[in-house]
């Protein structure tokens, strides 16, 4: 009797309140997120991280699938098309927002191609040399950039890219366009910049601390408000009178257009536990950022900020009338 009467409660809950096929039992295998950048890059290195992290969580496996080109709209793009069950994410950056305008023949509509998991992080950016670059400080830069301004070369991960935008704002401040040379990532940027084959790169932290600690680069500034506890010798650019190139680069998850509220829910509840997790935090703190709040691990914030960020973006881009195509 008692069996029949559970049955006939669960009969009853899932009549009024369908619940979408597949999300009961989610996850049941293997979840790819997309990296819209090479590999070994700043986006890389956090996705590894968090994936790695809520995979344990999971209890399914959560592995990076790097789709690297156009500034990150490639990767966005194969995601906005992939099947809506949960298997399919995405983990992109401001460049999510950026890309609504510079873009202007875009594969999908940024604001209505993905359902929302939640915010990540918010990483600094440092503005970096190669190491045998002859200036040793930010004005010494300034100025070797204007007296070079033809042959200084500044990497970069395409159109849109965190990279990108932060040497966008660094020109404009010192009112000098350089050369671009752009990657699909700032991994491979890296390597051609311990390399020698490039001068400049604006990057985040999770890609340029260790190797400003190693001491395989010069750093000339950080892109954020007070120096770093990772490199505090490293001067703020308000610091050095360039109080206009301030960013920092904020993360998101997210998942197809018309993936179930239940699997995002999930996915979100799954986010705030690896956001906690004590390797995560070490390892971000290591890197010169940190996790998101909890509040904000959620598809509510990420929804809000992305919408926010695309209303910042659009009049700058605009009245800069640079576009990517
Ligand atoms: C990367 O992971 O390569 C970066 O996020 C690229 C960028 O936006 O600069």
């Amino acid at each position: 009797m008692r069996r029949f009467v559970a049955a006939l409660a669960a009969a009853v809950a899932v009549t009024l309140y369908p619940v979408a096929a597949g999300a009961q039992t989610y996850p049941e295998r293997t979840i790819t997120v997309v990296v819209p950048f090479a590999a070994g890059g700043p986006t890389d290195t956090v996705t590894r991280l968090v994936a790695e992290a809520m995979s344990k969580d999971l209890g399914q496996q959560v592995i990076v699938e790097n789709v690297g080109g156009a500034g990150g709209t490639l990767g966005a793009g194969r995601v906005a098309k992939a099947e809506p069950d949960g298997y399919t994410l995405l983990l992109h950056h401001i460049g999510m927002a950026t890309s609504a305008t510079l873009y202007r023949k875009l594969a999908y509509d940024t604001l209505n191609a993905f359902e929302y998991v939640g915010l990540v992080t918010e990483v600094p950016m440092t503005i970096v040399g190669r190491k045998d670059l002859e200036p040793a400080d930010l004005k010494g830069l300034v100025e070797y950039a204007k007296a070079n301004k033809d042959s200084v070369t500044v990497a970069n991960a395409g159109i849109g890219a965190a990279s990108h935008l932060c040497g966008m704002l660094f020109m404009s401040a010192i009112k000098t366009p350089l050369v671009t040379v752009p990657y699909k990532g700032t991994g491979p940027a890296m390597t051609d910049l311990l390399g020698g084959q490039v001068d400049i790169m604006c990057d985040q932290t999770t890609n340029t601390t260790k190797q400003i600690q190693g001491g395989t680069i010069k750093a000339y500034a950080v892109t954020s408000p007070e120096r770093l506890d990772v490199l505090p010798d490293v001067p703020t650019t308000t610091e050095v009178g360039l109080p206009d190139v301030q960013i920092s680069i904020w993360h998101g998850l997210y998942a197809p257009k018309g993936t179930p509220a239940e699997i995002t829910e999930r996915l979100s509840k799954s986010l705030q536990v690896a956001l906690k997790d004590e390797n995560v935090a070490a390892r971000f703190a290591e890197l010169g950022t940190r996790p998101s709040p909890q509040a904000d691990a959620t598809p509510a914030a990420l929804k809000a900020k992305l919408e926010n960020e695309i209303a910042r973006w659009k009049p700058i881009i605009e009245a800069a009338g640079q576009y990517a195509d």
